[in-house]
């Protein structure tokens, strides 16, 4: 747009910036017209290529990935996520969906009563001044429960002394941000620091008095733990605890916090998990919100493949997420009659947070999702009981303007792990 727009010259001031402003808009609409007519390759090809890079992969190439070699030593794991053989990964997914599909109303309303036991010592009860208020770390709630679920939906282990099962949270959680900085640094992945492999040899060895009793009783601890990837007198639990507990932790803890964060002028999405019952199948604006979780805050970011896939990427993109793309909007997973649009998060589609292809998550049709539902739901029915219109505030350090004021929450390993909620009901 070089052509001269040549300019009257004996004009006043007022005249001269009307045209000035004039110019401005058509030079903007031109601006507009043109991105509009040129279609931009990198964006289109976007989801295309992710989409490809995550099918044109095998258990192979994400075995030799430099990062697999220091789960595999770190954790001394022989699972999937390490193994190149197909036949393991087979007996896996065989084994977890039959898991997945005897995990009926009456479990996950098991699994519920567990949680809600385990959140008693986390919760502060006070009364001061005529208010009632209950205060919890979002973080440590959220630990907790995953792990309580995991144990209890899978192997049927209950009654886990409450500080072991914090030591067990706290530990993987720290080793695994020891082992991603130590990935970030390293070069020979063999040579682990000895301080992190004694401390996770010693965490697998209270898993293992842990599970002392379900690696008997419960089918999946017998077949995968102590048949396909050990044997019973040695077998690692954590080759199934990392993968089922890792991320529907995170899905859990995020979920909370983008409920909580609007604050108690907007307590909708807060409304919906606590009212849908952990016994019935989760409601669709529930399962929408666990979608939308999914979406803004997918647990597993980037995954291994020939190259690094970043699934959060095109989760987050405004060409198929539009300009809400940053935002926390669980209702544009519905349609018009308040149902669940299938489409926005089948086959090709730019919702992937269990990834697609041979290696996609087990979880993923539908465990998970429901998980999230039955677990935030679970705790916000402890914060906020009865049928009352829930009142919270949230507190620490890290919950900053950029929070208050509804920002996407940062993604990254350690944040938020001072923020509190505040419930209170006055009476
Ligand atoms: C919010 C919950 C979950 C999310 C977001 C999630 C996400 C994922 C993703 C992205 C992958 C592919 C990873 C890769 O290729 O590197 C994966 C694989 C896997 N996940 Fe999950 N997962 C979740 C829950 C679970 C649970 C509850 C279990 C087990 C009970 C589980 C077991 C596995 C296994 C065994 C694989 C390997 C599958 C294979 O290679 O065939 N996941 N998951
Ligand atoms: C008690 O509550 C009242 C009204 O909300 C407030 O003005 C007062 O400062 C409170 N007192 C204390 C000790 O917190
Ligand atoms: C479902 O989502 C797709 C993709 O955004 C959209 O084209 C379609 O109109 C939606 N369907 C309904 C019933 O809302």
């Amino acid at each position: 747009m070089d052509d001269g727009y040549v300019l009257p010259v004996p004009l006043t001031g007022i005249v001269l910036s009307l045209l000035l402003a004039c110019l401005f808009n058509i030079l903007k609409r031109r601006q507009v017209k043109s991105k509009e007519l040129e279609p931009r390759r990198d964006e289109v090809d976007h989801l295309e290529a992710t989409l490809n890079a995550l099918q044109d992969s095998t258990i192979a190439i994400r075995a030799s990935k430099a990062g697999s070699a220091t789960l595999k030593n770190l954790w001394r794991l022989n699972n999937p996520f390490v193994s190149d053989s197909p036949e393991l990964q087979q007996a896996y997914r065989r084994a977890l969906m039959k898991t997945f599909s005897k995990t009926d109303n009456n479990a996950w309303a098991a699994i519920a009563r567990s949680a809600a036991v385990s959140l008693e010592p986390f919760l502060r009860h006070r009364y001061d001044n005529g208010t009632y208020t209950i205060t919890a770390n979002v973080k440590d709630i959220s630990r907790h429960v995953a792990l309580v679920a995991v144990l209890k939906g899978l192997f049927d282990i209950d009654h886990v002394p409450t500080d072991t099962l914090m030591y067990i949270g706290s530990e993987i959680h720290r080793l695994t941000v020891g082992k991603k900085q130590y990935d970030a640094g390293a070069s020979r992945p063999d040579d682990l620091p000895q301080d992190l492999q004694r401390a996770a040899d010693r965490l697998i060895d209270i898993l293992r008095g842990v599970f002392s009793e379900a690696k008997e009783s419960n089918e999946l601890a017998r077949t995968i733990l102590c048949s396909v990837s050990g044997t019973p007198d040695h077998f690692n639990p954590l080759d199934l605890v990392i993968p089922a507990f890792e991320a529907p932790w995170r899905g859990v803890y995020y979920t909370l916090l983008a409920v909580l964060q609007p604050g108690l002028s907007k307590p909708d999405a807060v409304l919906a998990l606590r009212d849908s019952a952990a016994d019935r199948p989760p409601s669709p604006a529930a399962l929408a919100i666990a979608y939308e979780s999914l979406r803004l805050y997918p647990p597993i970011r980037r995954v291994r493949r020939e190259q690094r896939v970043d699934i959060e990427a095109v989760q987050r993109d405004p060409q198929y997420w539009g300009p809400t793309a940053d935002t926390f909007d669980p209702w544009r997973f519905l349609d018009g009659k308040g149902e669940i649009n299938t489409t926005l998060i089948g086959p090709g589609s730019a919702w992937m947070p269990f990834a697609v292809g041979a290696m996609k998550c087990p979880s993923a049709g539908g465990y998970s999702a429901r998980m999230i539902a039955v677990l935030a739901g679970e705790v916000l029915r402890q914060l906020f009981p009865g049928t009352d219109r829930p009142q919270w505030t949230m507190d620490g350090p890290e919950w900053d303007s950029a929070a208050r004021t509804g920002q996407a929450l940062r993604a990254g390993r350690d944040e938020y792990a001072s923020v509190s909620v505040i419930a209170s009901m006055p009476s």
